[in-house]
C-alpha cells in the first residue's frame, strides 16, 4: 500500500461533471484529485451529447475553457419540428435565445487539456473506487491501481462518476430515494462523415418512430433513430439507418440526406431518475450520478453543468469564507432545477416518441401537443425557456 495523498476535495468521474468541478474548484485555489475508472483514451471516444445552452457555455467560458467551442461551436437560434405532413421552425431570436452545437467529446479535451496545464492531478484506471468516511470527520477514498492499493485523504467527495458509478451506491438505501420511469424503447445513434441535412437540429415525431438530425460540424452528422430497446446493432446496417432516417424525415429533408459510411453507431436507452437527497455527509452527487434525463430535450449534460457550477460555488464558499450556508442547500436548490429540466425532458419525450400500445387518440394528442406548440407564441415562449436554458436566474433561488 502507498502513503495516503491528500486533497481538499477528492472527485470521483472524469466525465464532464468531474473534470468541470475539478476546473472550476482549481481557479478559485481549491484543490481536487480526480479518481477514473477508465483510461483517458476510452473517455475521449465516448460519443455522447451535442447541444449546450448559453448558460452552459457562460460556465464554460467563466471556466476558462471556451475557447475553442467559441471557435468550433455552432450557434443556432431555432429548431425545425416535423409532425404528420408539418414541417415547423421554432425561431429562439424573439427571445434572445441559442444554443451551441459542441461535442461532448469535444469539451472533455477541452478539460482534460485545461487541466494538465494547471497541472492538475487526474489518475486514470482506478479501479474498484471505495468512499469511506463520509459522514465522519474526514473523508478516504480508496482504489486500486496496477495491482497497488493507494488512498486519498480529503474533506469533501463529489459523486460525479455517472449513473452506474460507485458514488450513489455508497449512500446506504435508507438515506436516499430514488424515482425512475425506464422508456420502452431506446435511441440508435450514429456519427458519419456526411454534411448535415439542414443547417439546424431536426426533430421529427413520425408513425414510425422519432428521428433526430442533429451535426458535430458542417461536414459531420451525428442522427438518431428510436428503435426497440432489444435491438441487435448487427441488424441495423449503415443503409438500413439511413433509410430509415430517411422514411421519419419530410420529404424535403429526406431529399437532403446523404447517406455514408458510419464511425460510430450505438444504442442507448432512454431513462428519467432522480435521487434524493444529492448529499450524505461529505459526499455530493452530482450530473449523471444523481439524475438521468431521456435525451430528447438535451438537458444531460447541461444539467451536469449547472450541478458542478452552484457545488464548486458552495465548496469554494466553504474554504474561502468558511461559510456552509450553499453547502447546505446544494440538495434542495439542485432538485428544484433537476425536477424542472426533467418534467421538459420527460414532455418533450412523450410528444415525439412512439409508444407501445398507442391508440389513434394518444397520435392525435401528440400532434395537438405539437400543433400547440408551434402555434401559440406563449407555448413557444415557453420551449425555448426550457430548451435553451434561458429561465432567468434569481440569486438565493434554487436555480
Ligand atoms: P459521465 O459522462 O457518465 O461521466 C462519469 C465518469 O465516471 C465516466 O468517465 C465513468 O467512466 C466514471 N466512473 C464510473 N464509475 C466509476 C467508478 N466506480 N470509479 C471511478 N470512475 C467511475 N445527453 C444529451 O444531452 N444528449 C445525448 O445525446 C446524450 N447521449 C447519451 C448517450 C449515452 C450512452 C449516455 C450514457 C449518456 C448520454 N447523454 C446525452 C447524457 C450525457 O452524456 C450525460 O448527461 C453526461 O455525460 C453527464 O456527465 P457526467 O460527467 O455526470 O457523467
Ligand atoms: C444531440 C443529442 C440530443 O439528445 C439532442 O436532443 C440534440 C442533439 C446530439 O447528439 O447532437
Amino acid at each position: 500500500m502507498s502513503a495516503a495523498l491528500r486533497t481538499q476535495v477528492g472527485i470521483v468521474g472524469s466525465g464532464p461533471s468531474g473534470l468541470l468541478l475539478a476546473q472550476l474548484l482549481h481557479l478559485a485555489g481549491v484543490d481536487s484529485v480526480v479518481l477514473e475508472r477508465r483510461s483517458r483514451d476510452y473517455v475521449l471516444g465516448r460519443i455522447r451529447a451535442g447541444v449546450l445552452e448559453q448558460t452552459t457555455a457562460e460556465i464554460l467560458r467563466r471556466a476558462r475553457v471556451g475557447a475553442r467551442m467559441d471557435r468550433e461551436g455552432l450557434v443556432h437560434r431555432g429548431v425545425e419540428l416535423c409532425f404528420g405532413e408539418r414541417t415547423q421552425r421554432i425561431d429562439f431570436s424573439p427571445f434572445g435565445a441559442s444554443v451551441t452545437v459542441y461535442g461532448q467529446t469535444e469539451l472533455t479535451r477541452d478539460l482534460m487539456e485545461a487541466r494538465d496545464a494547471l497541472g492538475g492531478k487526474s489518475i486514470y484506471e482506478a479501479e474498484d473506487v471505495a468512499i469511506e468516511g463520509v459522514t465522519g470527520g474526514a473523508a478516504r477514498l480508496r482504489w486500486r491501481k496496477d495491482g497497488e492499493q493507494h488512498l486519498l485523504d480529503c474533506d469533501f467527495v463529489a459523486g460525479c462518476d455517472g449513473f452506474h458509478g460507485v458514488s450513489r451506491r455508497s449512500i446506504p438505501a435508507a438515506e436516499l430515494r430514488t424515482h425512475e420511469r425506464v422508456y420502452p424503447f431506446g435511441w440508435l445513434g450514429v456519427l458519419a462523415d456526411v454534411p448535415p441535412v439542414s443547417h439546424e437540429l431536426i426533430y421529427s415525431s413520425h408513425e414510425r418512430g422519432f428521428a433526430l438530425c442533429s451535426m458535430r460540424s458542417a461536414t459531420r452528422s451525428r442522427c438518431y433513430v428510436q428503435c426497440a430497446l432489444d435491438d441487435d446493432l448487427r441488424e441495423w446496417s449503415d443503409e438500413r439507418f439511413w433509410d430509415e432516417l430517411r422514411t421519419r424525415l419530410p420529404a424535403e429533408a429526406a431529399a437532403k440526406l446523404q447517406a455514408g459510411p458510419t464511425i460510430e453507431k450505438s444504442i442507448a436507452p432512454l431513462r428519467s431518475f432522480v435521487a434524493e437527497p444529492l448529499r450524505y455527509g461529505r459526499l455530493f452527487l452530482a450530473g449523471d450520478a444523481a439524475h438521468i434525463v431521456p435525451p430528447t430535450g438535451a438537458k444531460g449534460l447541461n444539467l451536469a453543468a449547472r450541478d458542478v457550477d452552484q457545488l464548486a460555488t458552495a465548496l469554494i464558499a466553504h474554504y474561502r469564507d468558511g461559510r456552509d450556508e450553499l453547502l447546505n442547500v446544494y440538495s434542495d436548490a439542485a432538485l428544484r432545477r433537476i425536477w424542472r429540466a426533467e418534467r421538459f425532458s420527460a414532455w418533450m419525450t412523450s410528444v415525439l416518441h412512439r409508444f407501445p400500445g398507442r391508440t389513434s387518440f394518444d397520435r392525435a394528442m401528440q400532434i395537438a401537443e405539437l400543433d400547440y406548440l408551434v402555434g401559440s407564441a406563449a407555448a413557444r415562449a415557453a420551449f425555448v425557456e426550457s430548451y435553451a436554458g434561458t429561465l432567468a436566474v434569481t440569486v438565493g433561488a434554487a436555480t
